[in-house]
């Protein structure tokens, strides 16, 4: 073979060994096969040769083309692996047995009309609190005006843990919480009590297409000197408003619950069937979306909160609610089917 083509093939073989980067090999990849690369300038020095060795040393080049197409090809593989290694190595939480197509997940509709109405509530002023599922039956029932043996709780049977505690029933439970832990800064720096805490309630319940033993609530409160109906209505237009970015249609009734007098139910017109009464709407083409009311003085003095001189707003947002009409869910049950081919179709573009 001729001296030339073994020192080339040679010098290529170092230089491969000493490749570090895809970038290095393009390099190397121009200086030997590019229009000006060495094995181009060997078929250059071709004319000065006789026909006969002409003849073997161009089969000679030409396989010495292709070898080293090949083994800058196989090299760049090598290079391409290395790398994926690399960057697998530097995960360690990475999963190499998952499968590649696998869909992703999305927030939950619940969670989303959640953050929104958060977002709303905080641009207001309120303040946003957690509480806890379990909670005593002062809290759920007695604080809020509703003694043992008040048919009220018919409404609110759930759940009861051995020691007597109770997984809530609504979120109104954590209202006597709110007031005292707020009431020294509304009473020494008359500053208004103003939260909102949404939370999952549970209820021992038939289902159907609009009940589920559990779901999600968001209760509001505000107290302070002078707070009337109109502030209640105020913000809870203002929400709904914002909530689903038109003009939704409201009406208010009369509604009985023993922590709030007067009571009302805010019902807002159907949106899965436009008002026309369909299932979801128990066919009557109006849904009790946010039961509401002015604080009753019980509630607030068992608060620690002296009704003469403080009165309030609550209100009790169905959030599992607003989320099947936001996204059009028909069928409560569906929130809770934890189905993600079901849940992603709502919430796909978020
Ligand atoms: N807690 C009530 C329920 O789950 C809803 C409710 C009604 C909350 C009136 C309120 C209210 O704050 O004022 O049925």
């Amino acid at each position: 073979m001729n001296e030339k083509i073994v020192n080339l093939k040679s010098q290529l073989d170092a230089e491969l060994a000493k490749v570090e980067n895809a970038a290095d090999l393009e390099g190397i990849r121009v200086a030997y096969l590019g229009k000006k690369g060495s094995i181009t300038d060997l078929l250059k020095g071709m004319k000065d040769l006789s026909v006969e060795e002409k003849k073997t040393f161009g089969q000679e080049v030409n396989i010495l083309k292709n070898e080293v197409g090949e083994l800058i090809a196989a090299k760049m593989q090598e290079l391409q692996e290395q790398a994926i290694a690399k960057e697998i190595a530097s995960m360690p939480d990475f999963d190499i047995s998952m499968p590649a197509n696998m869909e992703r997940g999305s927030y939950h509709p619940i969670t989303l009309v959640q953050r929104d109405c958060e977002r709303i509530f905080k641009s207001m002023g309120f303040t946003v609190e957690d509480y806890s599922e379990v909670v005593t039956d002062y809290e759920c029932f007695e604080s809020l005006n509703i003694p043992k043996h008040h048919p009220a709780r018919d409404m609110q049977d759930t759940y009861y843990l051995d020691n007597g505690q109770l997984l809530k029933t609504q979120t109104s439970a954590a209202q006597n919480a709110i007031y005292k832990k707020y009431k020294p800064a509304l009473v020494n720096e008359g500053k208004p009590i103003k939260a909102i805490f949404p939370g999952r309630c549970f209820r021992n319940e038939a289902t159907d297409a609009c009940h589920e033993n559990t779901f999600f609530q968001m209760e509001g409160v505000m107290v302070d000197k002078n707070i009337s109906i109109s502030n209640l209505i105020f913000f809870m237009k203002t929400m709904l408003s914002e909530v689903f970015q038109k003009d939704i249609k409201v009406r208010l009734r009369p509604g009985f619950f023993p922590f709030v007098e007067p009571g009302f139910e805010l019902d807002i017109s159907c949106l899965i069937c436009g008002g026309e009464g369909c299932p979801s709407c128990k066919h009557s083409g109006w849904l009790e979306l946010c039961p509401c009311g002015m604080i009753h003085p019980e509630v607030l003095k068992a608060g620690g909160i002296d009704p003469e001189e403080y009165t309030g707003f609550a209100f009790g947002l169905g959030l599992t609610r607003l989320a099947m009409m936001k996204f059009g869910v028909k069928d409560i049950r569906d929130m809770n089917s934890g189905n993600l081919k079901s849940m992603v179709q709502f919430t796909d573009n978020e």
